[in-house]
């Protein structure tokens, strides 16, 4: 078997239409039921530990599949690619929610289900957007309507929560269904519930070093640029303008999960020798769900923040950069992109949002507990800023492939209203996050295979997002002489997907892929039937970047620099666009593919893992640094030419 278990667990589901589960019988009151999603294996981290008891109240939320997602692509290229009359024709908001609801017949024909089971109408509400059924519930009618059994699991945590193994619906409504929670999620991203959650599963956490301050090169000197990674050294190697002017209306947007916190005043100590920004130079910060702000010294709590801030703002200075601070400082609750995503858009929140309360944190929390967000969950109270820049992300085997899909298409939409969403690729080349690999029939866990398939980064993964790998000068590489190679001091992640298709702007880059190199690996190891997305889409620096941190400074290698880097180059092309009467260039993916000639060509190194070389740069894109390096003149050309 080389079916990559989550996948499986989808598109059984999709496959076993009329199959049926147990003895069924169809009466007017048990209809009969297919089976919708089913578990593999339990993750290794969860046991089974009681059955639910059948008279504990739970609430089902019914995620209706919304209408026209299957023209994502159409719609994206609309709007997107270079070739269309309509570039840079963005949609409202509103636009976004008429286009994408759920059906009015898979709202009745759900309800008129559940009305037949004998579930009380009082006990069923529909969301103000139409897209979500919940119904006010038990364990045991529950299990009754899913034809399943629900358990309590226990993580080595203590952490405890009801979840079934499989679930099956009415065959005549399967097809209006997306999916129901609770039912086989499960937390692997959770965190302990009793230690310190300084480090995020979910962030990359990047690497650093200490700098003792002898071994500064010249702030502004080029000569060290292969073993310190400064402003100045961006500038050269990628053309970045260094005067520039702020622009009305232009907007960059650094996205942070707390316990992540910046500190100003190592903002302030980098900016005073690296920057040349006036002291107390912060970002403007959104708070979001609490939006907590730790004051903890040490790279665990400030590293990413502070890495981000510091060369997103050194970059684009005077332009204002916006930090999104993201949760509270509940350590076995904490936010997601999920979270985030309800606060920028109020129609994903109260619509078609994928929050699921065993991943995603819910509000309000507890006010007893210190730090605590008390309040309600925030929804739509923040505009997107043009351009995002995310440096946390998971495997994409950790969540279901339907999960994952949500939040993919949540990237799309803001991609319809002209949002770039760019995410690092990742920091454990062909591994997952924490270094482990898919079992070799492609299960995730319980039995973690070091040895086995490849095990991808999402929302790299996710086609509607530009995902940004590393790259690095050579040892003793000196800018504007030697071409970069992919990172070495650690594998940036690439790879294939296990569940998007191939969007339609990777259709000629992977076919030459494929046609001029062997990546020498068959389908024991990865997808490769040339029909899954490949990331990352492009690379850049990614290796010792001088940050302030703690009164000192340190330097921090990991794609976590390189996505924010990327992000102030498209937020000045933005500025340009902005300046010349235009908009900003919302999703970029199908310019960069369309023009190539933006990049310098990264054909040396590889992206190790899984007891493997991995795959290895080569000539065009490649899955171990993409397209290439970008060069910002040439981006700003391209992009100034399209409407
Ligand atoms: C370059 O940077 C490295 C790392 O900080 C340091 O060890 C080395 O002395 C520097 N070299 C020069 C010429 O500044
Ligand atoms: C940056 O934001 C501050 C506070 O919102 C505002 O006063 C300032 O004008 C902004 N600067 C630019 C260049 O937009
Ligand atoms: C920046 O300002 C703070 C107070 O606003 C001050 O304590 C600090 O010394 C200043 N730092 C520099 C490098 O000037
Ligand atoms: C978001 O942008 C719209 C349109 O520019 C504006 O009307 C609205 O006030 C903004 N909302 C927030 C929360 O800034
Ligand atoms: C880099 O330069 C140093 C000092 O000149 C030398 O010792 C080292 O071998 C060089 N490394 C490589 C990979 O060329
Ligand atoms: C590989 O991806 C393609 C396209 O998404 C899909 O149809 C196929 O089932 C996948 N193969 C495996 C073995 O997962
Ligand atoms: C894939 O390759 C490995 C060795 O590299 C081999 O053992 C295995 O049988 C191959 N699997 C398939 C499905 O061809």
């Amino acid at each position: 078997m080389i079916l990559a278990g989550l996948i499986r667990a989808f598109f059984t589901a999709l496959a076993l239409t009329g199959a049926t589960q147990g003895h069924p019988t169809s009466t007017p009151n048990n209809p009969l039921k297919v089976v919708h999603e089913r578990r593999d294996a339990v993750h290794r981290e969860w046991r089974l530990i009681a059955p639910a008891s059948a008279t504990a109240p739970l609430t089902l939320s019914i995620g209706l599949v919304q209408r026209n997602l299957e023209r994502a692509e159409e719609f994206m290229n609309a709007v997107s690619h270079p070739d269309s009359d309509q570039y840079g024709q963005y949609w409202t908001a509103q636009q976004v929610a008429d286009v994408f609801s759920a059906s009015d017949s898979a709202i009745a024909e759900t309800k008129a289900w559940l009305l037949s089971e004998g579930v009380d109408v009082a006990r069923i509400s529909t969301s103000a957007g139409r897209n979500w059924i919940k119904v006010v519930s038990t364990v045991g009618e529950a299990a009754s309507l899913l034809d399943t059994e629900y358990g309590v699991y226990e993580n080595d945590n203590g952490a405890r929560v009801v979840a079934c193994e499989s679930y099956s619906v009415p065959a005549a409504i399967k097809e209006h269904i997306d999916f129901i929670t609770p039912t086989i999620q499960f937390d692997s991203g959770l965190v302990s519930t009793s230690g310190s959650v300084k480090r995020r599963r979910d962030a990359f956490a990047p690497k650093s070093k200490k700098l003792p301050a002898h071994q500064h090169p010249g702030v502004d000197s080029l000569k060290n640029c292969s073993e310190i990674t400064t402003p100045a050294c961006l500038r050269a190697l990628y053309d970045i303008p260094a005067n520039v002017e702020p622009v009305a209306g232009n907007s960059y947007g650094i996205v942070e999960f707390a316990p992540q916190s910046y500190n100003q005043q190592d903002l302030d100590g980098f900016f005073s020798v690296y920057g040349h920004l006036p002291n107390g130079t912060s970002p403007i910060i959104n708070k979001i769900d609490g939006g907590f702000l730790s004051d903890e010294p040490g790279s665990g709590t400030r590293g990413e923040s502070n890495l981000d801030l510091c060369y997103a703002m050194a970059l684009t200075y005077p332009q204002n950069v916006t930090l999104y601070q993201v949760g509270d400082s509940v350590a076995w609750n904490t936010a997601t992109n999920n979270n985030f995503l309800d606060a920028i858009d109020g129609s994903y929140c109260t619509t078609s949002g994928g929050d699921d309360p065993l991943w995603d944190a819910t509000y309000p929390h507890d006010a007893s507990t210190p730090g605590a967000y008390a309040g309600p969950p925030q929804c739509g109270v923040y505009n997107a800023t043009n351009v995002l820049s995310i440096s946390y992300g998971r495997d994409e085997a950790a969540r279901p492939a339907s999960y994952n899909a949500r939040e993919c298409m949540e990237y799309m939409k803001l991609g319809l209203m002209g949002v770039s969403v760019l995410f690092s690729s990742g920091d454990s080349g062909v591994a997952g996050v924490t270094g482990h690999c898919l079992n070799p029939d492609g299960s995730y866990a319980p039995v973690w295979a070091d040895y086995g398939r490849f095990n991808p980064i999402f929302p790299g993964t996710c086609p509607w997002v530009t995902s940004v790998g590393g790259s690095a000068l050579p040892p003793n590489g000196t800018v504007g002489r030697d071409r970069e190679v992919v990172a070495y001091t650690f594998p940036p992640s690439g790879g294939f997907s296990n569940v998007f298709p191939r969007p339609a702007y990777q259709t000629a880059a992977l076919a030459s892929y494929y046609a001029r190199h062997d990546p020498g690996y068959n389908a024991s190891r990865y997808n490769d039937t040339q029909q899954v997305r490949g990331f990352p889409d492009l690379a850049l620096a990614a290796q010792d970047y001088v940050t302030g941190l703690d009164g000192g400074f340190q330097a921090f290698s990991g794609t976590s620099a390189s996505s924010p880097a990327f992000g102030a180059m498209v937020a000045l092309v933005n500025g340009e666009r902005i300046k010349a009467g235009k908009g900003p260039v919302g999703f970029l993916n199908p310019v960069l593919y369309a023009h190539p000639e933006m990049f310098a060509d990264v054909v040396e190194g590889s992206i190790s893992g899984c007891g493997t070389p991995g795959f290895s740069a080569v000539p065009g894109w490649d899955p171990a640094s993409g397209l290439g390096t970008p060069n910002f003149e040439r981006m700003r050309r391209v992009f100034l030419r399209l409407p």
